[in-house]
């Protein structure tokens, strides 16, 4: 899928988030090897610490339904400033070791998006580097 496709997927999928909280809404959006997508949105709780982000709920559903390899993901998080997001939303650290269990970290791109126009691509060993996964064990 092109990378702009992704990331209005990850776009649709910030609508849904549950982040009464926070306010900060998070959308991703995941493809596997074989070219299927799955989407995810950041989930909050009133007791704070079980909510989740949207990169993790997208890796959940995808593993949860058999897949296993991954190529890239798109992110678009924020605040709302008129019609954009404010900000580039990097995974946080512990969405970036999930995504070490299952992807190259050499081959494997992170899509930061604010927009469908600007967004930032990198690799996940750029964002995770001397990274500890499976390989390690
Ligand atoms: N969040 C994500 O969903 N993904 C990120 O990459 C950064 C943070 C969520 C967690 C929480 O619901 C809100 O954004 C503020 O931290």
């Amino acid at each position: 899928m092109e990378q702009k496709d992704l990331i209005r997927k990850a776009l649709e999928s910030r609508s849904m988030a549950y982040a009464p909280y926070s306010k900060f809404k998070v959308g991703a959006a995941l493809e596997t090897e074989d070219g299927t997508v799955y989407s995810g949105c950041n989930i909050e709780n009133a007791a704070y610490s079980p909510g989740n982000c949207a990169e993790r709920t997208a890796f959940f559903k995808a593993v949860s339904e058999g897949h296993r390899r991954f190529c890239r993901i798109a992110i678009v998080g924020g605040y709302e400033e008129g019609m954009q997001v404010s900000s580039y939303a990097t995974p946080c650290g512990v969405c970036r070791q999930v995504m070490m269990e299952f992807c190259n970290a050499g081959t494997f791109e992170i899509i930061v998006a604010k927009s469908m126009e600007e967004y930032k691509v990198y690799k996940l060993e750029e964002l995770l580097p001397q990274g500890f996964g499976p390989e390690n064990l």
